[in-house]
């Protein structure tokens, strides 16, 4: 008899990100047997938050299955990779999440690149889109734009140019940093005073986010002085910062971490492990799909798991989408049932860290209730199998709870979201008001275990978020998350 081969399922977010895919990703691979977590799109724009020991670990690149002993982190050519903040990241796990995710992280070789300039037009843009007419993006500054962009551009700078020859990297580095130079002053009208701020800026950005593993001492602050690359000159001196990339070239190499991706998965599964694919953002900040423009630059859907890794579509078996029982969104564009009150309360009753702020920007998340057109539209996309609902807690103290059933557009009602994003601005979302259940869902472990009101707002929002299609197949819950630790889930 042949080996059985291992599962697939991939995880979806189902709105604007931050749904907690981290903790499902995480509950799966300690409780399921899902030891091979993959990441294929998106960079460190991401955050995705899981508990270990009762300690938040916070996660960018790196798949979150890294933090169980068993896990193995696979970084698909989908994903971008910006390679000294990978590299903090791991540093991260080590010294501060005490991980040692020693022969559990590869890369792929095609991955593309976010280098310091992609940061800094990342910056700049934002800075020529508040000077002219346009409205800013509200980006996570990590350069996920300008990269992708250079990869469709072509050529961008991959992963197997940092580590291959090195007078051919100088060679392609100083090139695009001349045309990156031109495009900083000659086209968006930057000046130097202004990039010698974003420098500063950045300097200040990745000091916040690596302040747990400064304190360690395991890295020099002065590697984020970013400004040692000014010269009045030009702008960025590339000398300087190309012997800083052949430095961590060398450092990536002897990790021995790089890998062709889609074979190890195909491989992998043959030999009986469980594959999850780990979608970074939500689907509405899809490039293509979401709420255009402002969205990410990849495709959080779960198709990208194809494309990013790359394996074709019958591969995956099933699709978990997750969604947060209320709504939230980090940075500018439409959303129909955003409200202010709403989220002071949600915000205002959780002591917790992480409760609707940014994990990667640590900006305070717009809060509004629950959306259905939106779950229901999503789930679509990515032709969910299952739901999984988060965040049920956050909703304990309310006396009633508003859930937004339709739209309303130009006098009709629309079961799911305009195709042009701008008449989102115009929608009046059609609400339906359930009683609340005010007491403390946080301990519930199984489904008898919430107040009946929960449990009728749960069924309804389900029953909402099935597709508006007569004999479509239904989607079931995977599961309700009623609290921040990894036990703190009700599994169907
Ligand atoms: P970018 O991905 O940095 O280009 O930012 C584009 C938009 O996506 C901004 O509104 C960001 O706030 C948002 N965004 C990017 N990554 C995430 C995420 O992981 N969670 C939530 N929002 C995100
Ligand atoms: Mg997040």
């Amino acid at each position: 008899m042949g080996r059985t081969k291992g599962k697939t399922t991939t995880v979806t977010g189902l709105s604007w990100g931050d749904e907690g895919k981290g903790k499902i990703v995480d509950w799966l691979v300690a409780n399921h047997g899902y030891w091979v977590v993959v990441r294929h799109n998106g960079a460190n724009n991401a955050g995705h938050s899981v508990y270990l020991d009762n300690r938040l670990v916070h996660l960018h690149f790196i798949p979150s299955g890294v933090v169980h002993p068993d896990g193995v982190g696979l970084m698909g050519a989908g994903e971008l990779l910006e390679p000294f903040a990978f590299w903090n990241e791991r540093l991260y796990l080590e010294r501060v999440a005490g991980v040692d995710p020693t022969g559990r992280i590869f890369l792929d070789p095609r991955m593309n690149l976010i280098m310091l300039f992609h940061r800094v037009e990342d910056m700049a843009r934002e800075v020529a889109r508040k000077r002219g007419t346009d409205e800013e993006i509200g980006t996570t500054a990590k350069g996920v734009g300008p990269a992708y962009a250079d990869l469709a551009q072509r050529p961008g700078i991959r992963l197997h140019h940092l580590l291959g020859d090195p007078t051919e990297f100088e060679e392609t580095f100083r090139a695009k940093l001349l045309e990156k130079l031109n495009l900083f002053f000659g086209v968006l009208g930057l000046t130097h005073e202004e990039l010698r701020t974003i420098l500063q800026q950045l300097r200040q950005k990745d000091q916040e986010s690596c302040h747990e593993i400064l304190e360690t001492g395991a890295i020099d602050p002065r590697v984020f002085d970013y400004s040692r690359y000014y010269t009045s000159s030009t702008g960025l001196d590339p000398s300087a910062m190309i012997h800083d990339y052949l430095e961590i070239a060398e450092q990536i190499r002897a990790l021995d971490c790089v890998r062709d991706i889609g074979l190890e998965v195909n491989r992998r599964r043959v030999a009986g492990e469980n594959i999850l694919f780990e979608g970074g953002q939500g689907s509405l900040l899809d490039v293509v799909y979401g709420t255009y423009p402002h969205v990410t630059s990849s495709h959080p859907i779960a198709g990208s798991a194809c494309t990013g890794t790359p394996i074709g579509p019958t591969f995956i078996e099933e699709v978990i989408g997750v969604a947060k029982l209320f709504t939230t969104r980090v940075g500018g564009g439409p959303f129909p049932v955003e409200d202010e009150g709403f989220g002071e309360q949600i915000r205002g009753m959780s002591g917790q860290p992480g409760a609707e702020y940014g994990t990667t920007t640590g900006r305070p998340r717009r809060c509004g209730p629950p959306d259905t057109v939106i779950t229901r539209t999503t789930a679509l996309w990515s032709s969910i199998t299952q739901l999984a609902g988060t965040k049920l807690d956050f909703l304990d103290p309310l006396e009633e709870i508003k859930i937004c059933t339709q739209y309303e557009l130009g006098g009709e009602k629309l079961d799911l979201m305009p195709m042009d994003p701008k008449d989102l601005d115009r929608v009046e979302p059609v609400f339906e008001t359930l009683p609340g259940w005010q007491e403390d869902t946080s301990q519930a472990r199984r489904w008898s275990d919430l107040p009946i009101n929960a449990r009728r707002f749960c069924d309804r929002y389900l029953e909402l978020c099935q597709p508006p299609i007569e004999g479509a197949d239904e989607i079931t819950w995977h599961s309700i998350g009623v609290g921040p630790n990894r036990e703190q889930l009700i599994v169907f």
